[in-house]
């Protein structure tokens, strides 16, 4: 298949874009930053470059290909709306990425009993609502076989021309910058989890047989942000991980990344990628994987 993929140059993106092309489609990736096109066409997809806002490019790319993957942003409403506009009436398939922080509370740092599958209702943070309803755009696509990736917490080294996912490697960061390994609060918050890899092989499976309107959150595990962190500190030979006050982490990191990214619970469970794509993911512990592969420095 041709296939067409935005954010080409990221970690899910251009992970994904890697995967498409080792299992054999011919791969065209945006890509916004002129100093990557050479790393993307190092991994075999043609490079296209360009941003979100240029509607009339995204347009064009999407007719022209046969399926239409979104990693760039959970967020760009114009963008996605010129891709499904694009598309419409066509039956082609539209993979978009969004982010279980739709789910997300405002715990920083506490516990929640909370729970969320694909048909738990809930209502999202004002923060969180335009999110929601561009996944529910997505979805309601006329002719056009839609389907929402809902991703947690992503690990693992990028397997395309991003290594680093944004969550972990900053908090890795910081704490190698400062000395210290933080949480927010009393890091008792949860995640789920997933490994970058079992993550492109959902996006495969789901390019090939979910059906239009599918919606899947995407996790294989759960782990409070404390444990993350500890396992962190333990690999950067820190000490004990301390509690970063609320006030202190939304000055450092802002407000989204702070509250919805570190300092909530978000608990999802991926029932409807293994119930009705048959996912099987295979990489289980995040905890692992700091302990051994996050990158020291
Ligand atoms: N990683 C996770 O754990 C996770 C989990 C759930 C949801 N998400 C969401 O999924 C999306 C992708 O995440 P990611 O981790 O792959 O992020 P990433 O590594 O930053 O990749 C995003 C890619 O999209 C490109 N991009 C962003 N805005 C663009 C624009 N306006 N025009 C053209 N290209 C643009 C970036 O280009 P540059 O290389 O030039 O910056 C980058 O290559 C984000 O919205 C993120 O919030 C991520």
């Amino acid at each position: 298949m041709k296939i067409f993929v935005t954010g080409a140059s990221g970690f899910i993106g251009g992970s994904v874009a890697s995967r498409l092309v080792l299992a054999g489609h011919a791969v065209r990736g945006l890509v916004r930053d002129p100093a990557k096109l050479g790393a993307v066409r190092r991994t075999g997809v043609e490079p296209v470059l360009g941003t979100l806002d240029d509607t009339a490019l995204l347009s064009r790319e999407a007719q022209a290909a046969d399926a239409v993957i979104n990693a760039a942003s959970s967020d760009d409403r114009p963008a996605i709306e010129a891709i499904v506009a694009a598309l419409a009436g066509s039956g082609k398939a539209l993979i978009h990425t969004s982010g279980s922080s739709i789910v997300a509370d405002e715990a920083m740092g506490e516990p929640s009993d909370r729970i969320f599958d694909e048909d738990t209702p809930f209502n999202p943070a004002p923060e969180k609502a335009a999110r929601v309803a561009l996944d529910r755009f997505v979805l309601a696509a006329p002719g056009v076989r839609s389907i929402v990736l809902c991703n947690s917490l992503i690990y693992g080294t990028g397997l395309g021309a991003e290594p680093e996912s944004a969550q972990l490697p900053r908090l890795a960061a910081e704490a190698h910058k400062t000395g210290i390994a933080r949480h927010i609060g009393r890091g008792r918050n949860i995640w789920s989890t997933v490994h970058i890899a079992d993550v492109a092989a959902l996006y495969l499976l789901a390019l090939d047989k979910a059906p239009a309107g599918t919606f899947c959150f995407v996790e294989n595990g759960e782990t409070s942000f404390g444990a993350m962190v500890g396992a962190i500190a333990t690999r950067l030979g820190l000490g004990a991980p301390q509690p970063w006050p609320a006030e202190q982490a939304i000055a450092a990191l802002g407000r989204q990344t702070a509250v919805f990214s570190l300092g909530s619970n978000s608990r999802v469970r991926a029932h409807r990628a293994r119930s009705v794509l048959g996912w099987a993911p295979t990489y289980g512990s995040v905890l692992d994987w700091i302990g051994t592969e996050l990158p020291k420095a």
